[in-house]
């Protein structure tokens, strides 16, 4: 062996000893969602057999009815979180309104935001999905959260981190000291420090990632920016690969361990694009930013921006340094022309 095997516990707990104020709800917190994560794991790893096995009764010993994975995933989520005493409020993708601790619990200091099942239209095709979480401190008095909890700007997050059910499953996070990533060995169920502080490539790989099909409904700015990644505008001699999974944990994964530029810019009838800022674009800005990367809404900062809505949506871009330079030549303010810009060679 050449490096210790430190598993997931362990890490959270060093980390933890590192502030002697820190009361270990965090950490708490943490080891909740990476039990949730194995729990979604086994699930995801049956896909496709449910419908089967499901119906004999072999595996669904418990009588449920099978479950939709990403309403599966928002309930494991909510009940692995529900009964620790740190969180005072959580909110889903899947509910429209708060998700408030049940009253034979106690509440904490913590508000949780999550996507718990992230890329789900691609599940049966088995290809990678994944899970996004978002980690704010109470700021609201009394003790069951509000939605003031949940409304807070990026920058204000205590944590935040995804789980990628790909062909392993991995957990990065980050709690503001770096980005750290951990696979699920299966055979023991433990997660194991595998990417310890992460960094985005730079220069990155040159690979954009974007729903091309899209094109049509972008504004030139956007679409004047794709074009010089793929040296239509004569700009460039050495075009980006393209690359683009659809399910946003596996795209963002991708463009944290090879560098590139992912993007799902606003469109002419949805301006503000499709991810969701409170549980996709922040909790993925933060660790963008924490591995040394950018990620903006095409003007400012993601984790400038404040919410307003608890499902609200933004457009995200984010990605290597030098590459996210040229989203701000392409995409300056928007009261400029939309003619295209003129380009120095990148
Ligand atoms: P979700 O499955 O949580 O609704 O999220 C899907 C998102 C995200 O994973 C991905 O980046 C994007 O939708 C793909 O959208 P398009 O199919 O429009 O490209
Ligand atoms: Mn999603
Ligand atoms: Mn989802």
């Amino acid at each position: 062996m050449e490096r210790s095997v430190v598993t997931i516990e362990r890490h959270i707990l060093e980390a933890e000893r590192q502030f002697p104020e820190a009361t270990g709800a965090l950490s708490n917190i943490l080891y909740d969602l990476a039990l949730a994560a194995k729990l979604i794991t086994r699930e995801v790893r049956r896909a496709g057999l449910v419908d089967i096995i499901g119906k004999t009764g072999a595996v669904n010993v418990h009588g449920d009815q099978v479950k939709k994975l990403d309403e599966y995933a928002d309930e494991v989520i909510f009940r692995a979180l529900d009964h620790c005493g740190h969180l005072c409020v959580m909110a889903s993708e899947e509910s429209e309104g708060l998700l408030h601790i049940p009253g034979e619990f106690r509440t904490g200091n913590y508000c949780l935001l999550y996507d718990p099942l992230d890329g789900s239209s691609n599940i049966d095709a088995n290809i990678s999905v994944g899970t996004i979480f978002s980690i704010h401190r109470k700021v609201s008095a009394g003790p069951a959260g509000t939605l003031e909890d949940c409304l807070q700007p990026g920058s204000r997050q205590v944590a935040a981190g995804y789980v990628l059910y790909g062909s392993s499953t991995m957990l990065v996070y980050t709690t503001g000291n770096g980005v750290h990533g951990f696979t699920l060995d299966p055979s023991i169920g433990e997660f194991i420090l595998s990417h310890p502080w992460m960094r985005i490539p730079s220069p990155g790989q040159r690979i954009f990632s974007a729903n091309e099909g899209n094109f049509v409904n972008w504004s030139s700015r956007q679409q004047n920016l794709l074009n010089h990644l793929k040296g239509l505008d004569g700009v460039s001699q050495n075009p980006f690969s393209a690359r683009y999974v659809g399910s946003m944990v596996a795209d963002v994964h991708r463009t944290l361990l090879y560098g590139g530029l992912f993007m799902y810019p606003g469109e002419k009838q949805n301006p503000k694009g499709k991810l969701r800022l409170l549980y996709e674009a922040s909790p993925m800005a933060m660790l963008i930013e924490q591995a040394g990367g950018r990620a903006t809404d095409g003007e400012r900062p993601i984790l400038d921006v404040q919410p307003t809505d608890l499902h609200e949506k933004t457009p995200l871009f984010l990605g290597s340094l030098e590459y996210m330079d040229l989203v701000d030549r392409f995409l300056p303010p928007s009261d400029e022309s939309l003619e295209a810009v003129p380009m120095s060679a990148s």
